[in-house]
């Protein structure tokens, strides 16, 4: 039996339409649940004809929050603003953080058992924000809290693979830390099939890793941020959550979970998901010398953002 029900929180951005689609196109998921403060109607009407057995409603305003998430065992978040001409990243922050929070509140009181996979940046300060949540509501459990990292690896693989004419689905590069600029951490001393590059070619390419999301910005001009992409890594990583959720074995995939493999208290390192979430912890492997310097300048970074997570939290 394989079947999930899957909620998504911010449904009609730019990221929830094609993640919906691409859950809604899934044959593993069973129903779906699509949650926005706009325009979800008219979002649950249009994937609705599509011939795939889910079963789709869309939920809109904080009266239908709570109805959106009864019974999801999975809640998949990527509400929020993107930055916009004139915000601070302060900004930002605040905004996306209180989105995640009222979240939160809702998630521990309606389906605290689900898993919770949050795509809202800053990833590295919204995960702690909900674990926060949960954890005041006394329902947290640390193994079921994910930020999706996802992205980063799908773009690992595909610039390695690109580099070595390899095929990129084929090609596997654990990436670990956080999910923004030196907090990422790709590590091409792991890669699947195993590859080695000059120094400066190993540079330039962990560099593009780290700051593939501003190539996206650029490119856009001004518009957005990745929304395809980041799209397709969410589904990824869902169907990955679902597969576990339905008792197959080996599922693993890298995400930023609670952490006591650095000093660090969220961290993302390759996962074994279960049943029940985090199976095991499969920790960092064996760094190189250089992957090792990249943690060392990623953990202050990282600190400081799961800081800044808490506090919004904590602090009036
Ligand atoms: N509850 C639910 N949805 C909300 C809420 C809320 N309180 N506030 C805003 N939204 C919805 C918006 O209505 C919009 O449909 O979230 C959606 C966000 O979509 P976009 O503005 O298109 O932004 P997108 O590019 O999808 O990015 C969303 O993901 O990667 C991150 O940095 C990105 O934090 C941003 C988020």
């Amino acid at each position: 039996q394989r079947n999930a029900k899957v909620a998504v929180m911010g449904a009609s951005g730019g990221i929830g339409q094609p993640l919906s689609l691409l859950l809604k196109q899934s044959p593993l998921v069973t129903e779906l649940s699509l949650y926005d403060i706009v325009n979800t109607p008219g979002v649950a009407a249009d994937l609705s004809h599509i011939e795939t057995p889910a079963k789709v409603k869309g939920f809109t305003g904080p009266d239908q929050l709570k109805d959106s998430l009864k019974g999801a065992q999975i809640v998949i978040i990527p509400a929020g603003v993107p930055r916009k001409p004139g915000m601070t990243r302060d900004d930002l922050f605040n905004t996306n953080a209180s989105i995640v929070r009222d979240l939160a509140v809702a998630i521990a009181e309606v389906a605290p058992k689900a898993f919770v996979a949050i795509i809202s940046n800053p990833v590295n300060s919204t995960v702690p924000i909900a674990s926060e949540v949960l954890q005041k509501a006394g329902v947290y459990d640390p193994n079921r809290v994910f930020g999706v990292t996802t992205l980063d690896i799908v773009r690992a693989n595909t610039f390695v693979a690109e580099a070595k004419g390899l095929d990129p689905l084929k090609t596997s590069v654990p990436v670990i830390g956080g999910h923004s600029g030196i907090t990422i951490i790709p590590l091409i001393s792991q890669a699947k099939p195993s590859v080695s590059f000059p120094d400066d070619q190993l540079k330039a390419l962990t560099e593009r890793i780290q700051e593939a999301g501003t190539e996206v910005v650029k490119a856009k001009a001004g518009t957005g941020s990745a929304t395809l992409s980041m799209a397709y890594a969410g589904a990824r990583f869902g169907f990955a959550l679902i597969r576990a959720l339905n008792g197959e074995q080996n599922v693993i995939e890298c995400a930023y979970v609670r952490s006591n493999i650095t000093e660090a208290k969220y961290f993302s390192t390759p996962i074994l998901l279960g049943k029940n979430g985090v199976e095991k912890n499969l920790g960092l492997g064996k760094l190189s010398d250089y992957e090792a310097k990249l943690l060392q300048a990623a953990i202050p970074e990282l600190k400081k953002n799961i800081q800044k997570g808490e506090d919004f939290v904590n602090k009036k």
